[in-house]
């Protein structure tokens, strides 16, 4: 299933989110308009900004909030990754060379600042003050999980636990948003706000084991982005933490953490991962977390919608990109 299928329900609408987003790099200061228009041009899955709309469809369906919103959402996403680039001085993102890469980090830096605070301006459009907290928040817990990461790079000690606080601050705090809001500005009842916020959650999680799991076995190409990074970066994820866990004693993981310099350490974990029953191990943790987003959707009206966010779960899984 593509995602453009799952989307369908609310496509005419995500070609809204599309021009306001166009319209957010409609500025006077040229070099301004020329890196927002680069950072915001398509390219993306725009899962983020779809979760709000779909979300939005079960209950009272108000544009006036939700097209701000999706698109606030879609901005902070992309502040994440024009910074996160820049933390990992990475060179590709969506095919195309990253902004640290053209115009240095000091411009990524001050341009993710900026679309942070661009979509806290149009989530503030929304009049609804949960929704301006839960974006304050959000950015909040994202920095937090990013820091979190950065701080324990090349540390051997850290647990499955410490793993899944990361993923959950640094990625599906954001899905959380996407599914929260639009549950909040359709006037869901409580019980539903709770339920997709948890749908949320827990996609999200699969989501970033997907994203790391892809960064052993997918390729550049297809992914618009450099694989293999993790390691390099000192970012110890799902695969690499079962592989430390199935050779505790000789290990590349070990040995590349303790010390630095061996890059073939890299390539020797990518390949025993890739060749291991690892790979398949993580895909069934990544759907757990999805069949458990499925059930958070038991209450919800059993409708078209509904059917979109059960596919949608099913595509974060078999994704290549
Ligand atoms: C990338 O997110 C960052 C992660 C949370 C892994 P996406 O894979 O949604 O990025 P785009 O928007 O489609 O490029
Ligand atoms: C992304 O994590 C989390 C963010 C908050 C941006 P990754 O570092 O795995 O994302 P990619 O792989 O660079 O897209
Ligand atoms: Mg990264
Ligand atoms: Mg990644």
């Amino acid at each position: 299933m593509q995602s453009n299928t799952i989307y369908e329900p609310v496509q005419e609408d995500l070609n809204k989110v599309e021009d306001w987003l166009r319209s957010v790099s409609k500025v006077d200061f040229s070099w301004l308009a020329k890196l927002l228009g680069y950072s915001l041009k398509g390219g993306g899955k725009r899962i983020r900004p779809a979760l709000t709309l779909l979300v939005g469809k079960f209950y009272n369906y108000n544009l006036d909030s939700l097209l701000p919103m999706a698109t606030a959402v879609e901005l902070l996403h992309t502040a994440t990754l024009v910074h996160d680039d820049a933390i990992d001085k990475s060179s590709v993102r969506r095919g195309r060379p990253t902004i640290n890469t053209v115009w240095g980090e000091d411009a990524a830096v001050l341009l993710g600042d900026y679309l942070f605070a661009k979509a806290g301006e149009l989530a503030a459009t929304t009049g609804n003050l949960q929704v301006i907290k839960l974006s304050a928040q959000t950015i909040m817990t994202i920095s937090s999980g990013e820091l979190n990461q950065a701080f324990n790079a090349f540390n051997l000690k850290q647990t499955r636990e410490d793993y899944f606080q990361r993923v959950s601050s640094k990625t599906a705090s954001l899905f959380c948003l996407a599914t929260e809001s639009g549950a909040i500005l359709s006037q869901a009842p409580e019980k539903s706000i709770k339920a997709l916020k948890g749908y949320g959650h827990n996609l999200g999680i699969a989501f970033q084991i997907v994203d790391d799991i892809l960064d052993f076995i997918g390729t550049e190409e297809e992914l618009g982005k450099p694989v293999g990074s993790d390691l390099a970066q000192g970012t110890l994820t799902l695969p690499a933490m079962l592989l430390l866990e199935r050779y505790p004693e000789e290990n590349p993981v070990k040995s590349l953490f303790q010390n630095r310099d061996k890059q073939e350490n890299i390539g020797l974990a990518i390949e025993l991962i890739r060749t291991s029953s690892i790979v398949q191990e993580c895909y069934g943790v990544a759907s757990d977390y999805c069949s458990k987003a499925c059930h958070n959707l038991s209450l919800l009206p059993d409708n078209a919608i509904r059917q979109a966010l059960v596919q949608l779960a099913e595509y974060v899984i078999n994704r290549k990109r």
